[in-house]
């Protein structure tokens, strides 16, 4: 078969929308910073497309193209690269080009024909293919090395893929022309904080400089190795406590995630004072308010120790939602991840808007305040804000 031939071939397959999935590789320039590239068929807004999956050194970017033009990327992608593998709905194609263009062309038909997939890469809590490895999870114990999700980490791995997501919805939000600053309060054994890593940086390739802050010092040891040994070199991680940390003046985007009770308070009024674009905050364990919590009104349901513990998580994360809502920000609660996984499943997600508080605001706020007894811890650390 010729080059032409073969070419047109391909695009007539790819036209009459037969592709399943191709992989293009071997770079013809050994300087090539593109190592490798994906093709997959999608929906966009009812309209097919052709994803491609840019491979890199360390990362990935993709790019949609609509099938009309696509003649002319696979005319650059063959410019550039010599093998071909090509699964379409009723045949599989390996194509070897030499150098100077000569195909060398093997093809298999399929015994049963194979359906297309047009389901958006993005789809609902998977950014992070099930089947790809990521050095991160590999490392963390979530992935084996072929890249398969360990049973037993299955949720872990789902936790991931949803934070990921809070992720990818933010970067709007984050600055583009300097570099991004980014804290992770009471990371722990940091699984989100490398993900975090993982996509801002080497699938986004973000500027990003990230430091993973916790009062345990072996886990910090540990996660700080992890990161060495994975070249991630723009992720520090250091013992300390989160009201002691008075290291930044400015950071872009602030996490935390199950940090316990008034943590979460400590690292939310850290993130309003640095004026911090975007908060993910997981909240864990509220007991401030459990101990305050004093609303005759509401015996019937207090009187239940679960329900207390409960309501007072719930208002807790309320009055945390309103006081961002009061500063500046424009708070939502959301579900992090289904109630199967974990109970902790409420994520505080703020954006910076510097809208100002409105007197409505502040007199709702203190109703609700009055009729439970509160005295929330947020509002003190920023009081002066809320003037
Ligand atoms: C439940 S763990 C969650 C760890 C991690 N973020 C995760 O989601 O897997 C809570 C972490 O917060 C840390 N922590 C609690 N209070 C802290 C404080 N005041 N300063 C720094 N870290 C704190 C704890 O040491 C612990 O590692």
């Amino acid at each position: 078969m010729e080059f032409q031939e073969m070419k047109d071939y391909l695009l007539e397959q790819i036209k009459n929308k037969q592709l399943v999935a191709a992989t293009i590789s071997q770079p013809r320039a050994k300087s090539n910073e593109i190592k490798r590239v994906k093709l997959k068929p999608i929906e966009i807004k009812n309209v097919y497309h052709i994803q491609l999956e840019y491979q890199y050194e360390r990362i990935l970017k993709h790019e949609n193209i609509k099938l009309e033009e696509f003649a002319i990327t696979l005319n650059e992608l063959l410019e550039q690269f010599r093998q071909i593998h090509a699964d379409f709905t009723t045949e599989k194609v390996q194509i070897q080009l030499s150098k100077k263009n000569k195909v060398m062309w093997k093809s298999e038909k399929l015994a049963a024909e194979k359906t297309v997939n047009l389901s958006h890469n993005r789809k609902k809590n998977y950014l992070l293919d099930e089947n790809t490895p990521y050095p991160f999870l590999i490392h963390l114990g979530v992935q084996t090395p072929e890249g398969k999700v360990k049973k037993q980490k299955y949720d872990k791995f789902k936790q991931i893929n949803r934070f990921v997501e809070f992720i990818d919805d933010a970067l709007v939000h984050l600055p583009k022309d300097k570099p991004v600053r980014i804290l992770d309060f009471g990371s722990g054994k940091s699984y989100l904080t490398f993900a975090l890593y993982h996509y801002l940086k080497i699938e986004k390739g973000l500027d990003i400089r990230v430091t993973g802050l916790d009062l345990k010092k072996e886990v910090i040891e540990e996660c700080a190795k992890i990161a060495e040994d994975l070249g991630y070199d723009q992720l520090e991680f250091l013992v300390g406590d989160i009201n002691d940390y008075n290291e930044e003046t400015a950071v872009d985007m602030v996490v935390t995630l199950h940090a316990c009770d008034v943590a979460t308070d400590m690292a939310l009024s850290r993130a309003v004072k640095w004026g911090a674009n975007v908060i993910l905050s997981v909240p864990c364990c509220q007991h401030e308010l459990n101990r305050q919590l004093d609303a005759p009104g509401l015996d019937l349901m207090l009187k239940h120790g679960l329900i207390k513990e409960r309501f007072a998580a719930l208002a807790t994360d309320s009055i945390r939602a309103e006081i961002l809502n009061m500063v500046g920000y424009e708070a939502q609660l959301l579900e992090f991840i289904d109630m199967e996984n974990t109970p902790k499943n409420i994520l505080i997600r703020a954006y910076k808007t510097g809208k100002k508080v409105t007197s409505e605001q502040l007199e709702g706020y203190k109703q609700f305040k009055q009729m439970l007894h509160a005295n929330p811890f947020l509002e003190n650390e920023l009081r002066e804000y809320l003037s």
